[in-house]
């Protein structure tokens, strides 16, 4: 049984059966098939053409379909061509000829857009919780790299100055980055932080799909339009669209939506791979910063000695698929003119297959995070005198010198370091010699070369001391706590 043999002499051939049958793939949207023909069912009766005893007995009918799809009771059988076909087959075999008027003013074109986007209306926010969970693994560890985190107070008060004698302690700080140079020293605090943020704005970018995928292709036919007289804001409300659309022809094509999520897998998947990159970097021997726990790590199979961050590599791995999938579809988009072409069949697997790459990364990433132990003191012995150049370039505008000459004074500074006989810290240039360079050098300059001092001068509000990070802190718990309830 197919829905369409009426005008066709033979039956099709097996091997082009095979190509284009989509059960395989759409058999994911079962549900979301069953809910949508139920709110049809509705639909249809409101508009006259179901009597009452007819809407339910199809309705009886498709909850036992729906239950047997829920409890993996239900059996396909080879003549089915699609999800659409094998439950409206087995709604005939549960409740006879009644079964076909379901069908009456509906296309599978406008019931698969429905399914579709039904099934992205429920994958969203499981998208959600897992980013959400990898965003508190970050949190957890920016907290770990804070001493004693303390609640933020406007003002600034309760938050202790990590600087001066003794101070700073347990205060994880790490040389940063530029062009894979040391640049500048920063709390490891605000380069776990520096991950979070890429993903709220992941979050939030699902978020403003959401209100594209709400919208109910149902009710538009092959193309044209349904002859049958239905509510569709009532059929769009019962199946929680936000409203239906309004241009047939139009949404029996749109796969927007399917290529905007692909948009924003790929998006996941990029952030996701910058931050694994690091992550393997820095647990490399060269680096040191990071240690990953055993649970999370593999071996080699040849050399003994081999902790591997398998995982990571794979999140970085894995998003160049995700970026293939959203070329891909926006490849086949590009061709079709417009309404239904069997090629919008191929909008699916891409989209199933971005959703579980990224459910299968993001709780593993999450576990491999929050076991990851830093290792302070390297990070700490990697910030050498340099890296403070730039303030001392600020002490000397300090001083009320221009910046443009500071700069250039500060670098003639580094250059005495480089080139004395013994590589030297720029701590360890006489005074003499710093005042031969720029007579506005006094003795505390030397103050300068201190990391946290460095770090602390950056207050203003997203830099990297310890009180605008924990105003930051502050500020994404707010975010989790407020989004999680
Ligand atoms: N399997 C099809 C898809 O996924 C369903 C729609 C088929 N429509 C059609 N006119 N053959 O797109």
């Amino acid at each position: 049984m197919t829905l369409w043999g009426g005008r066709f002499s033979t039956k099709l051939n097996e091997q082009a059966w095979d190509l284009n049958s989509s059960l395989p793939v759409d058999q994911r949207m079962a549900i979301q098939d069953v809910d949508g023909s139920l709110a049809w069912a509705n639909g249809l009766h409101g508009a006259g053409i179901l009597s009452d005893a007819e809407r339910d007995s199809i309705v009886h009918g498709l909850n036992l379909v729906k239950r047997e799809f829920s409890s993996g009771e239900f059996v396909f059988v080879p003549s089915d061509e699609d999800i659409h076909t094998a439950v409206e087959r087995r709604l005939t075999e549960l409740i006879g000829v009644t079964a076909g008027k379901l069908h009456t003013g509906r296309s599978r074109n406008d019931q698969v857009a429905t399914d579709f986007r039904l099934w992205m209306l429920g994958a969203i926010p499981e998208l959600d919780s897992a980013l959400i969970n990898l965003q508190s693994a970050l949190v957890e560890q920016a907290e770990n790299a804070i001493p004693h985190p303390q609640p933020f107070s406007p003002g600034g008060k309760g938050v202790p100055s990590p600087t001066g004698e003794g101070k700073g302690e347990g205060l994880a700080i790490m040389p940063g980055y530029t062009h894979l140079q040391r640049a500048q020293p920063i709390l490891l605090a605000h380069w776990w932080l520096s991950h979070f943020h890429p993903l709220q704005r992941d979050r939030a970018r699902l978020k403003d799909l959401t209100a594209r995928v709400s919208i109910l292709p149902l009710g538009s036919g092959a193309l044209a339009g349904t002859p049958v007289n239905v509510d569709r804001a009532e059929l769009a409300e019962s199946l929680g669209f936000a409203e239906p659309s309004q241009n047939s022809l139009d949404s029996v094509s749109d796969r927007d939506f399917a290529a905007e999520y692909l948009f924003c897998a790929t998006m996941i998947g990029v952030h996701l791979s910058k931050l694994a990159e690091q992550i393997v970097l820095y647990t490399s021997a060269e680096f040191g910063f990071f240690e990953l726990s055993d649970a999370f790590s593999t071996g080699s199979s040849l050399m003994p000695q081999k902790k591997n961050p398998d995982v990571f590599e794979l999140a970085r791995g894995k998003s160049g698929a995700l970026l293939g999938s959203l070329t891909g579809l926006l490849a086949t988009l590009k061709g079709l003119p417009s309404t239904y072409d069997k090629d919008l069949q191929e909008d699916k697997a891409p989209v199933f297959a971005a959703t579980d790459t990224l459910l299968a990364i993001l709780p593993v990433m999450a576990g491999a995070l929050r076991t990851i132990t830093a290792k302070p003191e390297r990070m700490r012995a990697a910030i050498d005198s340099t890296m403070m150049a730039t303030d001392l370039a600020d002490y000397l505008v300090g001083k009320g010198i221009p910046f443009r000459e500071t700069h250039s004074i500060a670098g003639k500074a580094v250059r005495a370091a480089l080139d004395a006989p013994r590589k030297i810290g720029m701590e360890e240039i006489s005074l003499e010699e710093y005042q031969s360079l720029c007579p506005a050098f006094e003795a505390d300059v030397y103050q300068v070369f201190d990391p946290l001092v460095s770090i602390e001068k950056r207050n203003a509000i997203g830099g990297t001391s310890l009180q605008a990070v924990q105003m930051q802190l502050d500020g994404v718990k707010r975010l989790l706590s407020f989004e999680k309830s």
